[in-house]
């Protein structure tokens, strides 16, 4: 079958993991979460007590990151010095430390080189905030999915709740959305924005099926 690269892309609670892992499963393509990939930075530099907004020093640990991505069956699982941290990384504290480290150039050079590598050798389904405009501009089909804050909010909390992290408030994953989604697409370096040939789905009142039965049927 032919190599296929599909870009997700959208704020945060749109429901993007969600649906590029279902579509990725009936393209038999891999699903890559990108913001798990800026989760990890952000988790290292939290648990060495840095600031995530500390260019100089984000950049020097950078040079230093160990991180991977593997497989197990249709779940992304990220090693951060080959230990698995895709349940560390889902804490509000973490969420916003992405949110700044994804800000810093160094960092998102970095993640965009293995992000590319990946697609350049097999098909996938990748979700972020600039797969379309940045790193896979040349992708066969792209997705800018978006929800009402409320909505993604609901769903993000529940998402948590699954996840088994249950000391969050709903009010708190909101203001968390509300931060980040301003400081995602405002930042200078590739923001969260819609590429120009992205086919852009408001997701709030649709089904997953839905959603995912009308992206199958733009791959074509
Ligand atoms: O998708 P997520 O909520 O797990 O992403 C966490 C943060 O990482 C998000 O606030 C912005 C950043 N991010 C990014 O800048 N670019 C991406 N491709 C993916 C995530």
């Amino acid at each position: 079958m032919k190599k296929i690269n599909i870009a997700i892309d959208g704020p945060a609670g749109a429901g993007k993991s969600t649906i590029a892992k279902l579509v990725a499963k009936k393209l038999d393509a891999i699903y890559l979460d990108t913001g798990a990939m800026y989760r990890a930075v952000a988790l290292k530099a939290i648990r060495q007590g840095m600031d995530t907004k500390d260019r100089e020093g984000i950049s020097l640990l950078i040079s230093k990151l160990d991180i991977k991505i593997r497989h197990i069956g249709s779940e992304q699982h990220i090693l951060l010095d080959d230990e698995d941290v895709s349940k560390e990384i889902r804490t509000p504290e973490v969420s916003i430390g992405a949110s700044n480290v994804a800000a810093i150039p160094e960092v998102r050079i970095k993640m965009v080189e293995i992000q590319r590598e990946i697609a350049a050798t097999t098909s996938v389904v990748m979700d972020g905030r600039d797969i379309g405009t940045f790193v896979l501009p040349g992708a066969d089909l792209k997705i800018f999915l978006t929800a009402s804050i409320e909505e993604r909010a609901a769903r993000r909390h529940k998402e948590m709740i699954e996840k088994g992290i249950t000391h969050v408030s709903l009010e708190e994953v909101q203001k968390d959305i509300v931060f980040r989604d301003r400081n995602d697409s405002s930042r200078d370096f590739a923001p969260l924005s819609k590429a120009e040939d992205a086919v852009e789905m408001d997701t709030t009142k649709m089904t997953l099926d839905q959603v995912v039965e009308k992206i199958i049927s733009l791959v074509g």
